[in-house]
């Protein structure tokens, strides 16, 4: 017999994306990000060599990109302001011709009747704020709130959803531990302090947003993964509990609570690795928590107990303390490696639900990325049913979440456009719609056409 997934009335349908993935320079004079320093440098690190400086063409496209989404039933949609564009050195005069263009997409996504959610930052750091330190610095945290209170003078009166940051880990782990996001550095102290000062921001964009008095709401946008244990063993146990101290709760805990964990913080002074703060910037952080959580889901954590002991010349790492599993047999995404774990995002939400209040949140993103897409084309139209399957899967464990009482508001796919991906550029393709990467040519994918009956019926039938 078939079910039918009808969720909630007003749901929200919708896509994300970001700035430095989708606009291209444009000519509004963008300050360079460490992104375009990084491409220039070493180019080497970007697949086939594309860098950041084209993109999507959101900046000359946005026109027909949102009638676009509006022409497949898209409610709302994600989007990001660039810090660099708009204070090209991060601080100083705002850019009054970034002005306009936001408030020209802004303006064109209202009149589609798309609601834009607003994240004022998605990896994107101006090179000039890196210069002096980037997230490590506090100098860097105060041109940040002053340019978050900036975009609520000028376009508050307009959004209804902002978002100080998009997945804060990443540059946390990307920059400071792992050498995938600029500056490239491998050191788990800094990268504490990178972590602290970017939730101080977080804290205090959302003490600026509340002078505004807007009727509107903020949170953070945060990449989770449900941790397992390989196992019941006690060892396997507590492994995947501070697997899940170092890359869930310190910053769902912070963020949404307003204070850190007692636990991940004994285990960073017993190893010396705790960043420096001020009473004052634990105050603020406690005063200034999120009001909405946007959840990124892609992927769980699994972990297991230790297996070798650590080489005590190597640099701290929180897997000193545990080892990453690989569940075998999984259902995985091999262009990205990732596993699929459609249940993961239950876990989550009733996590969320049990745990921090059941703050009204909503699934921010979600999705697949697949290369060489163009060999699924049938008549033109990229046919990937795979893509289908895999927003059919979370969604009935979203539906389910919300029977069982999580306060999820809505659905955005990562993402609307094919995008470039970092260090992957265009390699892996995530889009509802293809990318013509030479002429900038926009089709439809099968799966966009899905999306446009999924949003139309406020659900499925299966
Ligand atoms: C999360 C990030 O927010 C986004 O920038 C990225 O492209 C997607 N994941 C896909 O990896």
């Amino acid at each position: 017999m078939k079910k039918i997934y009808k969720f909630p009335e007003g749901f929200w349908w919708g896509s994300a994306s970001s700035a430095e993935q989708s606009e291209g320079k444009g000519n509004t004079g963008k300050g360079k990000t460490i992104w375009d320093h990084w491409f220039e440098i070493e180019k080497n690190r970007f697949f086939d060599e594309v860098g950041p400086d084209v993109t999507s063409d959101f900046f000359n496209r946005y026109k027909e990109d949102i009638k676009l989404m509006k022409s497949l039933s898209h409610n709302s949609f994600r989007m990001s302001l660039s810090w660099a564009r708009l204070f090209p050195n991060g601080d100083g005069e705002v850019n009054e011709k970034a002005v306009e263009f936001y408030n020209n997409v802004i303006n064109t996504f209202i009149d589609n009747d798309v609601k834009p959610f607003v994240n004022l930052y998605h990896f994107d750091m101006p090179m000039a704020m890196q210069e002096k330190g980037g997230w490590e610095s506090k100098e860097v945290v105060e041109a940040y709130a002053n340019y978050a209170d900036t975009c609520f003078e000028l376009f508050g009166d307009r959004i209804e959803y902002w978002f100080t940051f998009n997945e804060p880990l990443g540059p946390v782990l990307g920059g400071y531990m792992q050498d995938f996001h600029y500056p490239n550095i491998i050191d788990f102290k800094r990268a504490a302090q990178v972590a602290f000062n970017t939730i101080l921001a977080h804290a205090k964009a959302v003490e600026k947003f509340k002078k505004h008095n807007l009727k509107s709401k903020i949170g953070i946008i945060l990449n989770l993964s449900p941790t397992y244990p390989r196992s019941s063993n006690k060892c396997d146990v507590e492994a995947a509990r501070i697997c899940d101290l170092f890359y869930n709760r310190s910053f769902l805990d912070p963020c949404v609570k307003g204070s850190f964990p007692k636990k991940l913080v004994d285990i960073l002074k017993k190893y010396e690795q705790m960043p420096v703060y001020t009473q004052e910037d634990i105050e603020t952080i406690k005063e200034n928590t999120a009001q909405i959580l946007g959840i990124n889901y892609y992927e769980p954590r699994r972990a297991k107990a230790k297996e070798n002991v650590v080489n005590p010349n190597s640099p701290f790492m929180p897997e000193w303390l545990f080892d990453p599993y690989i569940l075998p047999g999984r259902k995985f995404n091999p262009y990205r490696g990732w596993e699929i774990y459609e249940k993961g995002i239950l876990d989550l939400c009733n996590d969320v639900k049990e745990n921090y209040g059941n703050i009204e949140g909503f699934i921010s993103e979600n999705g697949m990325g697949v290369a060489d897409e163009a060999r699924f084309i049938e008549n033109g139209q990229i046919n990937d049913k795979y893509r289908i399957e895999f927003i059919k899967g979370h969604l009935k464990y979203i539906h389910k979440a919300i029977e069982e009482g999580c306060n999820i508001k809505g659905y955005h796919l990562w993402t609307f456009i094919d995008c470039w991906s970092w260090m992957n550029a265009y390699k892996n393709r995530y889009g509802l719609v293809s990318l013509d990467l030479l002429t900038q040519k926009r089709t439809v994918k099968k799966s966009g056409e899905f999306y446009k009956l999924l949003s139309e019926n406020n659900g499925f039938e299966e």
